[in-house]
Parts: structure tokens; sequence; C-alpha cells
């Protein structure tokens, strides 16, 4: 992972003393900037959970953290709330629970300390007070080791569930002021996330008059870390990085917590199991870079918009990937095409830059491509011979719902555009709609598409310009109804993903192999492995998503990613991605869930 942290030097003694009346933190003196671990939703209960929330199982996860955390050099740790599930009815059972958590937690070698959650409070304050060593559930530190940053631990619950109280408030208000004047970075704990980008489920139910003190105290503030919604999240607001951890309650078979650094220029995270980690800038000309993939979460591009390209086909060239897919808008209507084809560039596959619009629909009524046609799967490939990048699509005209079921061909001269639609038609007489492009070792272009009302997938290989099919193809997957199809190469082997036909709703993806493109291609069943937390589902609906392109990792060998839509037709503009790592086995592949993953899993 690349590190930008400022590393002096080694220092000897005598250039310690020489430095000693200097401002420096001794550890950046050192070499390792100030660091501590994070972990929420801890959410022990010595009882049944559900698949996804393993009350019993958090006690062996949180060991797993003691003894990673434990082996880091850190300032402290610290955890966001809700160490118990607790029993709204039994303060005794939920304070043995507690204990069963603080005989782990404290294990932690670091210097340790606490949020109060919600669930925590079923253990009575007084309890809770004791056993966690609080005079009171706000308070502020400082540590030795990590000059210049003040911590602050907020009560998100004082008042009322997710509110806090006016006393709250002003003491903080009075501590950012502080903070402010003396020149300290804060960084905010609280069992609750304040902003909704940042947590999508749950967040405060008062955040408005804290986001106020926030503001006004600006711009000591740096980051907000909290737990509470537990399939976590994180947006940028105002100087201010909200960071919202994923729950250890929901990390079966995994585990989920993080190591914050804190730069001088940056907050790094690192995180552990289902945690992302993501580089921070404090500087606002900076953009947050993800260093994971993030899945089913909002997946914002360089402005902070969620990405909206769906449907979509990546093409690398001359060391950039561009991201090519359908611009949908809000509601129904985003199932029709109402802007046109959008492109995002980007040269590490998780942090992407807005190129606009690619191939914008046309206004003029008599066009093929006019406002509110269907522009379905956009794919790109560059054309070695003409220098030209041309773009495939399905095409539906305006007003006739999928009853044209028509191929699109656009034409451009940069792979951001923009693109020119040169024609719409029926490839070899018969239908075309969900497709996709892939251009062999040799150059030759091939166009995968359902045709046949939908019941046999097509392979025909395209014209030399790319612009026009070439005559041949062949009939693949008779009557099996395949939808979605994205292929890759590997080995000489050419390997299919796609899906059956059930509209936007999901179903199980279908694999297949073939050892030429012209088959015979032989079915492997379905790839799928595991389950999507967010949504409860699995293979059999391919985590609630369907396949649109397989994508070659550059510069890493048997790299393969398969991309799936999370599909939102009630509100098209909301669809999800889904990027995961495909493994070759034997004679097929499998695409394993994780929620959160990066590029390393290739090497
Ligand atoms: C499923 C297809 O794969 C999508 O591209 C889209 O055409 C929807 N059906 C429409 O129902």
């Amino acid at each position: 992972m690349r590190r930008r942290f400022f590393r002096p030097p080694l220092i000897t003694a005598g250039m310690f003393f020489l430095l000693g009346c200097c401002m420096w933190p001794w550890q950046v003196l050192l070499g390792r900037e100030p660091a501590f671990g994070v972990i929420a939703d801890i959410q022990y209960g010595d009882k049944q959970g559900s698949v996804s929330r393993d009350y019993r199982g958090s006690l062996s996860r949180l060991e797993q953290c003691v003894e990673v955390l434990n082996k880091q050099p850190l300032d402290f740790v610290i955890q966001l709330g809700d160490t118990i599930d607790g029993y709204a009815t039994n303060a005794v059972a939920s304070a043995a629970d507690l204990d069963s958590v603080l005989s782990v937690f404290n294990r932690l070698t670091a210097p340790k300390y606490h949020v109060v959650g919600n669930h925590c409070q079923t253990a009575g304050k007084e309890n809770l007070r004791q056993r966690l060593g609080l005079q009171s559930f706000y308070y502020t530190f400082t540590v030795p080791a990590s000059e210049g940053w003040r911590f602050v631990v907020l009560d998100g619950n004082d008042a009322e569930y997710g509110v806090m109280s006016d006393g709250q408030l002003d003491w903080l208000r009075t501590t950012l002021a502080q903070a402010r004047q003396t020149g300290e970075k804060v960084v905010c704990f609280c069992h609750f996330p304040l902003i909704k980008a940042a947590a999508e489920n749950n967040h405060m139910s008062k955040p408005e008059p804290v986001l106020a003190v926030l503001d006004a105290a600006a711009p000591c503030v740096v980051a907000w870390l909290a737990g509470h919604d537990h399939a976590g999240g994180y947006a940028y607001r105002k100087g201010v990085h909200h960071i919202t951890l994923q729950g250890l309650v929901e990390a079966p078979g995994s585990t989920s917590f993080a190591r914050i650094g804190l730069g001088a220029d940056r907050i790094q995270e690192t995180g552990f199991g289902n945690e992302p980690s993501r580089e921070l800038p404090l500087c606002t000309n900076e953009i947050p870079r993800r260093l994971s993939f993030e899945n089913g979460r909002l997946w914002p591009d360089n402005r902070g918009v969620h990405i909206n390209a769906h449907g979509g086909g990546i093409l690398w060239r001359e060391g950039v990937y561009y991201w090519y897919g359908e611009h949908k808008i809000g509601g129904k209507a985003g199932n029709e095409a109402q802007v046109g084809v959008h492109v995002y560039s980007s040269r590490d596959l998780t942090n992407w830059k807005d190129e606009g619009i690619a191939l914008a629909v046309s206004d003029d009524p008599a066009s093929d491509i006019t406002k509110a046609c269907v522009l379905e799967r956009p794919k790109v490939l560059f054309n070695a011979k003409t220098g030209k990048y041309v773009m495939w699509f399905h095409l539906e005209l305006k007003g006739q719902g999928y009853s044209a079921a028509r191929s699109g061909v656009a034409v451009a001269d940069q792979p951001t555009g923009p693109f020119t639609f040169v024609s719409s038609f029926r490839p070899d007489s018969s239908m075309a709609r969900d497709q996709t492009l892939f251009v062999d070792d040799d150059g030759k272009a091939y166009h995968l598409y359902a045709s046949e009302d939908n019941k046999t997938l097509h392979i025909a290989q395209l014209s030399d310009d790319y612009l026009t099919p070439g005559g041949k193809f062949i009939r693949v997957f008779e009557d099996r109804l395949m939808e979605a199809p994205a292929i890759c190469k590997r080995d000489g082997k050419y390997y299919f993903i796609g899906s059956g036909c059930t509209g936007w709703a999901p179903n199980a993806a279908r694999a297949a192999v073939a050892s030429s493109i012209w088959g015979p291609w032989k079915e492997l069943g379905n790839p799928c492995v595991g389950v999507n937390p967010a949504n409860g589902i699995g293979p059999d609906k391919t985590f609630g998503g369907q396949s649109t392109c397989i994508l070659p990792v550059q510069g890493k060998r048997d790299a393969f990613i398969a991309l799936f839509d999370i599909w939102n037709p009630d509100n098209a503009i909301d669809g999800r991605y889904v990027w995961l790592p495909v493994r070759f086995t034997g004679e097929g592949f499998t695409v394993t869930w994780a929620n959160t993953w990066d590029l390393s899993v290739f090497d």
C-alpha cells in the first residue's frame, strides 16, 4: 500500500536532544504516525442470532481483533458502543454479557476507551458507568503520542434515542472552541453516524444541532467515527470525514475493525475483515481515495456523486480504465434513456473520475436514439486498425417497449467521446437484446447477444472495423433464455457468465466454458457462492444482482473481476454495483461474495 506519511530518517540520541525543544511529537520523530484501533457494534449476546447477525460468535471475533491489534503499535483502542445486544427486561443478564465482552476487550495492551451506544444501556446506566470506568458518557482526551490531536467522545443518547441534550451540545461547543483556538485537530467518536450519506439505514435522529456545532467550529473537526449502522459507510461533508464502521456482530466467518493512522496531511484507514481501507486527505482540495471495493454501497465518484454507469462495460486503454454505462435518472423514468451513456476513468479501479456523457440521446424525435428510447448495456472497444472507439448497445425504439430488439453502434475519436451515433439494426436479421463485446488475442471482435426473443444467445464476429456484423454467427444455449452475457479468456479457454430471464428481478447466474469462441459451449451451473448480508440474498439470486461484464485486471496474472448490477427499477439511479474476484477452479470458476476486498487478492 502506498504510504505518504512523513518519515524522517533515523535519528541519533544527540540529534534527539537537539530536536527536543521543537514541537514534533516523539512518534513522528521515530518514524511512526500516531494511530489507534477502532471496533464497532460488538453486540455480543449469549443467545441465538440469525445468519448474518451472530451474537454469540462476536466474542471469538473480538478475540481475533484483540490479537491483531495487540501486534500493532497503537496509542489507544476505542470501541464505538453497543458492546452487547442486551435484554430489554433483564439488566442482570445484560450486565453478565457486558462482563464477557470486557474480559476479552481488556486484554488489549493499548490504553482503552469506550463509547456508549443504545444497546449497552440495557445493562443499566450505573452498571455501565462502573464497569466501563467512566465518570461521564461524554468526555475528551488527548494522548501524548498524538500531539496536536484531540479526541472527543460523545453520547448520542443522553436526551433520548439518537438525540443529544442541550447540556452536552454546550459542552461540545466549548470543547471545540478551545481546540480551534489551540489549533488542535479533533476526531469525534459517537455511537451514532451523523449523516445519511455515511450510513444509509440508521443515523442520529436529530443531527442538525450537532452539525451546526461542528460547522461553527470548522476546520478543527476532521473526522466523525461512528458505528450503529452495521453496514458501515463513508461520506465527506464540510471538512469532516464521516466514517461509519461495519458492525462486528454482522461479520460471521470474518471480522471487522480498523487501524486509523493520523498523518500530518491525511487519515489512513486500514480495514480488517469486512471493514474497507481508505486514504482521507485533510486538505479540502484533495479527493478521498478508496483502497477497497465496497459492494452494494453507494460508490462516489471524484465529485462525491454515486457512479451512474449501469449495465456497464470497461475498456482499458493506455494505462487508464474507462467505465461506460447507462446513465439513469431517479424514479421509474430512469429505466428509459433520458440522458445517454456515462463514462468514468480510473487508474486503480476503486477511484473513478466523472468524464461526462460519452453518447448523448438525441432531441430529434426522428432519431433512433431519441430521448426516452431504451439504451442498455453499452460496451466499447478500441479498433487498432481505424484508431476509433466503437460502442455497441442494446436499443429499443421510443414507445415500442422491448419489441424493436436492435443493436446500436456509435463511434468516437477519444475514449471519453463524444460518440456519434452511426446506425441501429437487427444483426443477422434476428432480435438482439442484452449484449456484450469481446476482442480476442488476434484482434477479432465478437458480439454476444440474447436473440430469438431472448430464447437463444448468438455469438457473431464483427467486421474488421467493428462497425457492423461480419456475417458469421452461431446459436448457443438454445432455448435456455440466457441474458446478461459476459465473457473473458484465460489460458486459451473462454469463460462465460450470464443470467436467466426475469426482467429486473434477480435470478441464478449461469457459467459456461469453451475451448473455441465458436463452441461447443459447456454449461457449468451457478458459479456464485455466499450471501450478501445487506439483502440476505445468496447464489440462487446472484446476491440480488445480474452480470454485466468480466474485467481482466491489467498487470496481474489470472486476475479477473465479475461485475454485476443490483437494479432498482423503482428508482433507477440508485442501482448498485457488485464487483467480485473470479477464482478459477478445475474446469470452471467461482465468484464468492465479499462485502469488501481489494486487488491484493490477486497477488
Ligand atoms: C434484464 C436485462 O438484463 C436488463 O438489461 C434489462 O433489459 C431488463 N431485463 C429489463 O427488464
